[in-house]
């Protein structure tokens, strides 16, 4: 009791000042932590705000310089019309009779690649007046022929359909129709992405199967007029949009960032972009990158940027080499940029003298080995480690290509290539021109990518 009373006028006091403290000490405890959080708002917070603007000024000045171009290159394409697609057939028709083939099969899909083949079967026919022209079936699942009408592909007249059923051989259906005369085994050539499973199949039930060459492979090569208006707005819009954003360039940027804001300049103009390589100084060493983007611009870096887009379904791929537009030219003593300049001439040089060598007749080999004699002549040989080019289209890569031991293929008027010479310095450095030309009838080859590179400082 005693001891009950003695304690509870101790245990009294000390019971009202100790959720007093406590409090206080809640309170210094929550006080501090708002002050650290405010301190921390306003150095970092601030300051990845800052970044973000950054980051959208130098997206905004991209666009607004590649809109102050008033895309004039646009002018040169259009959407093509259904008679470009007619036209295209019946170069292929002409092409399969000089081969000797009885039909094409393109790797081709309506919609998704499923395992039931929807396969589109080209082949010549005689018109009353002798021309030839091309006849195309489509082998469609019964239940889809509907669907396949609604794809309003570019013919003139409906479709014309073989169709099966799901729980037959396909391939003895295709093979049964009268569209192939007496013919035992029909010739068919198919192109390098057909499917597997489709080339074997029809292998096995009655066709004679032959992969892409001869004329057939040159009708894609040789690029018609309307594809070369395409061609020409889609590459000149891609460097174009290089130029544009080299404008906005900042010290401190990243390879990324870079990237990004070009993705979405090209797409201001209705380009699609499908790849984009963006290096500075060393990781330029590596023709097509491998590191991971993180790295900041600094002054005296080299910036090469590699990009592709489509439009109208044809590609763009062209590259620039160039210097931020904050290091002023020539570049301060402290800079030592003596080989980066000389590299970067021999690059355009070797460029220049492989457009000389792109004629009507000459060898694939012959371009190639113009640009290399060029580079090699300078002691960088070992340092051009890749092709000269290759055809471009449709696809970004086509046949055929520009390499040195290519002395079968000869130029023909109308054909695309790329010219992308490069010296890469591993660990320090690299420089790559790409430009996209077409071979003419008469003289050297022509631009369709805005006219080449002028200096470091105007790419
Ligand atoms: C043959 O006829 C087709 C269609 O009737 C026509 O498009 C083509 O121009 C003609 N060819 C020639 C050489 O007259
Ligand atoms: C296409 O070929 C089929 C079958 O041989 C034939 O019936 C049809 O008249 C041809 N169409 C044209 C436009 O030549
Ligand atoms: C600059 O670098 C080159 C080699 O790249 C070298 O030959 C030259 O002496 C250097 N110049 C100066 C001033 O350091
Ligand atoms: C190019 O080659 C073709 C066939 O190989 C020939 O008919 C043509 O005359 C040649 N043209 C020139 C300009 O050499
Ligand atoms: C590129 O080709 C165009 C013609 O399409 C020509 O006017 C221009 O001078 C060429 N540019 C260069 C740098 O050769």
């Amino acid at each position: 009791m005693k001891e009950n009373l003695s304690h509870s006028p101790a245990s009294a006091p000390s019971h009202r000042t100790k959720p007093l403290s406590r409090n206080f000490w809640l309170q210094v405890l929550i006080i501090s932590a708002v002050f650290c959080l405010w301190v921390y708002e306003v150095v970092f917070g601030a300051n990845s705000r800052f970044v973000l603007q950054k980051k959208e000024k130098f997206q905004k000045c991209s666009i607004d310089e590649y809109r102050a171009t008033g895309f004039e290159f646009l002018k040169t394409a259009e959407r093509p019309p259904w008679e470009e697609y007619v036209l295209r057939r019946n170069n292929l028709a002409q092409a399969l009779v000089i081969d000797g083939v009885d039909a094409f099969v393109p790797q081709w899909e309506g919609w998704e690649p499923e395992e039931r083949p929807f396969l589109m079967v080209i082949r010549p026919s005689t018109l009353p007046n002798g021309s030839i022209a091309a006849n195309t079936s489509f082998l469609v699942p019964h239940f889809e022929e509907e669907r396949a009408r609604l794809l309003k592909m570019p013919f003139q007249e409906p479709i014309s359909t073989i169709t099966y059923e799901e729980h037959w051989n396909y391939y003895t259906t295709l093979w049964e129709t009268s569209i192939w005369g007496e013919k035992l085994s029909p010739v068919l050539m198919v192109d390098e992405e057909m499917r597997d499973f489709i080339s074997r199949g029809l292998a096995s039930n009655g066709f004679t199967i032959v992969g892409l060459s001869g004329e057939v492979e040159a009708v894609r090569q040789v690029k018609t007029e309307r594809e070369l208006g395409i061609m020409r707005a889609v590459n000149t819009g891609t460097v174009e949009a290089i130029r544009a954003m080299r404008k906005c360039l900042y010290p401190g940027v990243t390879e990324n960032e870079v990237a990004e804001v070009l993705d979405y300049t090209l797409k201001s103009a209705g380009l699609d972009p499908f790849f984009d390589i963006v290096e500075f100084g060393e990781s330029a060493a590596l023709p097509h990158g491998g590191y991971d983007g993180t790295r900041k611009l600094e002054p005296d870096d080299f910036i090469l940027i590699d990009v592709g887009a489509h439009l109208y379904g044809y590609s763009s791929d062209v590259a620039r080499t160039f210097y931020p537009p904050f290091l002023q030219n020539p570049p301060p003593p402290e800079y030592n940029v003596t080989e980066k300049l000389e590299v970067w001439q021999l690059v355009l040089d070797a460029q220049a003298a492989s457009v000389k060598a792109m004629v009507l007749n000459a060898t694939a080999a012959s371009v190639d080995l113009a640009a290399r004699g060029i580079i090699e002549g300078a002691g960088y040989g070992k340092q051009f480690t890749h092709r000269l080019g290759h055809s471009i289209g449709i696809k970004a890569h086509e046949s055929p290509y520009l390499n040195k031991g290519n002395f079968a293929t000869l130029l023909r008027p109308g054909m695309v290539f790329t010219s992308e010479p490069g010296v890469y310095v591993l660990n320090e450095f690299g420089v790559r021109h790409e430009d996209v030309l077409v071979v003419r009838e008469e003289g050297e080859a022509e631009n369709i990518s805005g006219g080449f590179a002028r200096s470091p400082w105007a790419p």
